[in-house]
């Protein structure tokens, strides 16, 4: 079809057909009409070639409409997509006239019935582009004001200003598919659970601290004044409390509260699919929460894992990737070079491994022509972030020449040493850190993900879990001078390592185990401490008085007096699931109203004085 329309419009539902935006002409219309008893026959994408010569009546907003003279073309949206109307003068003169008042976004019902749109008039961008629907009767439900955004695909906009506008953003077809995503992956999980035996439980929201590692957000009691309800960081004091009262299974799909840094992965109020076993030990709750994530990826993605997901310690982790999270959907592990490193006449290799720490390197396969001088300059800036003090680098150019920032300091025999190890060839550039163990690790555990995102080395719609184990049970806090549960206070040790906890509890593993998604952390459990005494003596360890353990988990502890079955479970991150199945790159896209970086909310100024 030409477009020969009335004055020019921008193409979008955000000008009228004069190609005026604004609503000069709202104010000759009255209100909004009632439905008065008109009832919807069918969403506008079903509407289909089998309905032709059948009347419809279809309800929605105005995604676009054009006025061509003698006819107007009213293409109306709803949540199942898009549906051509027309209004023809010589049908309706009337009726033509009240459809020359459509603009973007009003919201109408119309009947008609549909046509065949005629062979050169098909759109093949649109599934329902072969038909139309004549129209026969018109109304004009609700008037609307120019959008502030396009309510379209892929729109280009700043994020504030789409979560101002949320619920317009959400009119969006990439939006409504991230909502429905969500839905069908939510049914899906409970119907697993459900078939296999959990029970569904709901636990408070107005409770008691239940550390997870970030602060409370609190509620101040309007009856006790000066005492406050903590929101739950995770349902995980009551889940195992659900254990002592023998409900054996558990699942709920809870909102937890987290007072943290927000990140792209992370929002302050987000939700959890919360599992809790009795009588289990970790191979039993990964094996069968493991069928959970198979099934909702087969029947939502129609992706089948065959193999069991990997497991892999947290030491090897950690000694491959440099990350307890790592993206193993490409190779580019980490070398250990210290043995050939700390002898060179190279004082930041030497200086590294004297005190203690530890020189390792990545090998990027064609990395030498790939990545000039100046990417080099901005991976070290990259690296410092992580607190990398510099990156030392060789390249082994395609015609046998080899670079290095350390080449005063190295031999070549070195040199090819390193290369050796890194198992590096002609082309490829090789980046090397050398510092405390811990920012080693780091930075090469973020060089890799870097790298390989800047050399386009991961395909989309690769999806690769990965099950890592045997975490340690403490990490030393260096500001506070003490000991810090790395899952949470009420995971178990392992059982041959219990023998540690006195002497040496930075060696001590637990029964802990997080699973993992193309490099992100989806999900995280433990088996649990089931005996008081133990318990007891874990609060201790990490520094807190008997009278704080008594205040703060005295429930808990009492609890564990009348019998409890061992008990464990896991919390995967729906919000992150979601966010790598629909392709997002923010969680914030797949919730409906999140929060931005200070965690407020644009559209409803929370929080509010
Ligand atoms: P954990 O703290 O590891 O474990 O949380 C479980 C999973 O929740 C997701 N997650 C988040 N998602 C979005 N925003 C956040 N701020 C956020 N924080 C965590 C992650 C994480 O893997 N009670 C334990 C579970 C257990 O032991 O059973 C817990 O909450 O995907």
């Amino acid at each position: 079809m030409t477009e020969t329309a009335k004055g020019d419009t921008c193409g979008n539902s955000c000008c009228d057909m004069d190609g005026n935006s604004g609503n000069i002409l709202n104010k000759k219309l009255p209100a909004g009409e009632t439905l008065n008893g008109i009832k919807r026959t069918m969403m506008c994408a079903e509407v289909s070639e089998a309905d032709i010569d059948n009347e419809v009546l279809i309800m929605g907003w105005v995604n676009k409409a054009r006025n061509l003279g003698s006819m107007i073309f009213a293409v109306i949206r709803d949540r199942t997509g898009l549906l051509q109307t027309v209004f023809r003068e010589e049908n309706d003169p009337e009726l033509y006239e009240k459809a020359s008042l459509l603009r973007g976004e009003y919201v109408v019902a119309v009947r008609g019935t549909v046509r065949h749109r005629g062979e050169g008039a098909v759109n093949k961008d649109m599934p329902t582009g072969s038909i139309e629907v004549e129209a026969s009767e018109l109304k004009i439900l609700s008037c609307a004001d120019t959008p502030p955004i396009y309510i379209v695909e892929d729109l280009d906009a700043g994020e504030l200003l789409r979560l101002k506008y949320r619920y317009l953003d959400l009119r969006r077809p990439d939006m409504q598919k991230n909502l429905l995503l969500r839905h069908r992956v939510v049914r899906s999980v409970r119907e697993f659970y459900n078939d296999a035996g959990f029970i569904d439980v709901e636990t408070p929201v107005l409770t008691r601290s239940t550390p997870e590692g970030a602060r409370d957000y609190l509620v101040p009691s309007r009856i006790r004044k000066g005492a406050f309800y903590a929101l739950p960081q995770s349902p995980q004091l009551f889940k195992q409390l659900l254990m002592v009262s023998g409900i054996d299974r558990y699942y709920q799909i809870a909102k937890c509260f987290r007072d943290e840094d927000l990140r792209v992965d992370r929002q302050p109020e987000f939700t959890q699919i919360d599992v809790e076993m009795s009588f289990v030990e970790p191979s039993d709750v990964m094996e069968i929460n493991e069928k959970m994530i198979r099934k909702v990826f087969s029947e939502i993605l129609g992706l089948e894992f065959t193999a069991p997901f990997i497991k892999m310690k947290y030491s090897e982790a950690m000694q491959r990737y440099g990350s307890d999270k790592p993206d193993t959907r490409f190779g580019m592990e980490l070398a250990d070079i210290t043995d050939i490193a700390a002898g060179t006449a190279f004082r930041v290799f030497s200086e590294a491994a004297e005190s203690g720490g530890s020189i390792k390197c990545i090998n990027i396969n064609g990395g030498a022509s790939f990545f000039k001088r100046k990417d080099i300059d901005s991976l070290t800036e990259y690296a410092r972030t992580y607190k990398a003090k510099g990156l030392t680098w060789i390249s082994f150019d395609g015609d046998g020449g080899i670079r290095s920032s350390a080449m005063k300091f190295l031999a070549e025999t070195e040199i090819r040493a390193i290369a050796s190890r890194a198992g590096s060839q002609q082309g490829d550039l090789i980046l090397i850190a050398a510092d405390k163990n811990k920012i080693v690790y780091d930075v090469l555990g973020q060089l890799r993900n870097e790298v390989a995102a800047r050399m386009g080395m991961i395909s989309p719609g690769t999806y690769s879990f990965l099950w890592v184990t045997e975490f340690p049970m403490f990490e030393y806090n260096d500001e506070e001078n003490r000991w810090d549960p790395k899952h949470h206070p009420f995971t178990a040790p392992m059982d041959e390592d219990t023998g540690l906890l006195d002497s040496d509890p930075g060696k001590v593993r637990a029964k802990a185990y997080d699973i993992i998604l193309n490099g992100n952390e989806i999900g995280g459990g433990s088996i649990r401490i089931h005996d008081r005494v133990l318990q007891e003596k874990i609060f201790t360890l990490l520094g807190m008085s008997d009278k704080e353990t008594a205040e703060k988990f005295g429930f808990l502890l009492q609890a564990f007096r009348y019998g409890t079955p061992p008990h464990g479970g896991i919390a995967f991150g729906l919000d992150r699931i979601i966010m790598l199945m629909a392709g997002a790159s923010s969680i914030r896209d797949v919730i409906a109203f999140p929060k931005v970086q200070n965690a407020s909310c644009p559209m409803t100024e929370a929080p509010a004085c």
